[in-house]
């Protein structure tokens, strides 16, 4: 018995013919990474705003929300990310300041302060904003019950601000639940996306969701679909993430992207820089995945209004 070290930063040996399952994955790592250098992509149109959600903890909602967020923005998109959960873990992760005294996006939606006033860019990059949230926000779930238009809050202060202030992606990091914070995200956005945990209780609560995304079409949003979804925290070594990655995909053969997001420990330690993946570790194997799930989303079910040419090609790796 005998350990192999696994480094994302080795390289595989292959002047002595080193053939390893870790040479191969270096190897193939490094030619994912070699095809996404020669991808071009094109934005044009209106905004594309999509709403990360899952009312499951966890599951990689705002490492998601970012890391597309910065992939997309590193292909040369303008893009917004709005913080939505109290938590401000997506502020954190932007590395935009987000203390108690921020203007936030709880000025937006209590005190109706323009989006304009409160959005702050990423150190990251100049095309990547982000609408910070503050503990405040806590207890806006409460303070919006008796506010007017208490649905539509997010709607009106997204609208005029892409009136003055074009992007071509707005994301939207919503909290672990179902309430009127979610809603005005889903009341904001035309495309949900939802990241999935490969793990054993992965669809369940997904059908609840499912169900508020046809009641919010209904009565509250009729452009609103589900559009995406991301398998994440892949691990390829076990069984169950394959059962649990064919069941998604059998449940929803269109909207789950091809590129899934393996379990990684650089992703799990850019937030603590202040930082996504994709600044923090660009070569990684995370930061490379959501690189390809970004041209995925950019070139998959862009509406007419918003074309996205990508040229060059990224083949999704099969974990
Ligand atoms: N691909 C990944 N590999 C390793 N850790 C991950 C990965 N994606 C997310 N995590 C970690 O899992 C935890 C939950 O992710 P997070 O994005 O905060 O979920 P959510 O926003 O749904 O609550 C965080 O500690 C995050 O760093
Ligand atoms: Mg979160």
């Amino acid at each position: 018995m005998f350990h192999v070290k696994q480094s994302e930063k080795q390289t595989p040996n292959s002047a002595f013919g080193v053939d390893t399952p870790l040479a191969r994955e270096l190897a193939d790592l490094s030619a994912r990474r070699r095809r996404l250098e020669s991808v071009e992509l094109q934005f044009a149109g209106d905004a594309r705003v999509l709403t990360v959600s899952n009312q499951k903890g966890g599951v990689g909602k705002t490492t998601t929300a970012v890391n597309i967020a910065s992939a997309l923005a590193s292909f040369g998109a303008k893009v917004l990310v709005i913080d939505l959960d109290p938590q401000g873990n997506a502020s954190t992760a932007l590395g935009v300041p987000h203390s108690a005294d921020t203007a936030s996006i709880y000025d937006v939606l209590i005190d109706e302060m323009p989006l304009a006033d409160i959005v702050q860019q990423s150190p990251e990059s100049e095309s990547l904003l982000c609408a910070p949230s503050t503990i405040h926000l806590a207890g806006a779930e409460i303070e919006l019950v008796s506010q007017v238009a208490r649905e539509h809050r997010l709607r009106r202060a997204l609208d005029q601000y892409l009136s003055e202030n074009p992007v071509d992606f707005v994301i939207i990091d919503c909290p672990p639940s179902l309430g009127l914070l979610t809603i005005n995200a889903f009341t904001a956005a035309s495309e949900v996306f939802i990241p999935i945990q490969c793990e054993y209780y992965a669809l369940e609560g997904l059908s609840q969701l499912l169900g508020s995304i046809q009641m919010i079409q209904k009565h509250l949003n009729p452009d609103l679909h589900l559009s995406t979804i991301l398998l994440t925290m892949y691990d390829g070594r076990t069984r169950l993430a394959q059962q649990v990655a064919d069941e998604v995909r059998s449940h929803f053969p269109n909207q789950v992207l091809d590129t899934v997001i393996p379990r990684s420990v650089r992703v799990s330690e850019a937030p603590s820089f202040g930082q996504t993946v994709i600044a923090y570790d660009g070569a990684s194997a995370g930061a490379i995945a959501y690189r390809e799930a970004a041209v995925e989303i950019a070139s998959n079910g862009a509406p007419d209004t918003h074309r996205t040419i990508a040229s060059g090609q990224t083949q999704s790796k099969e974990n």
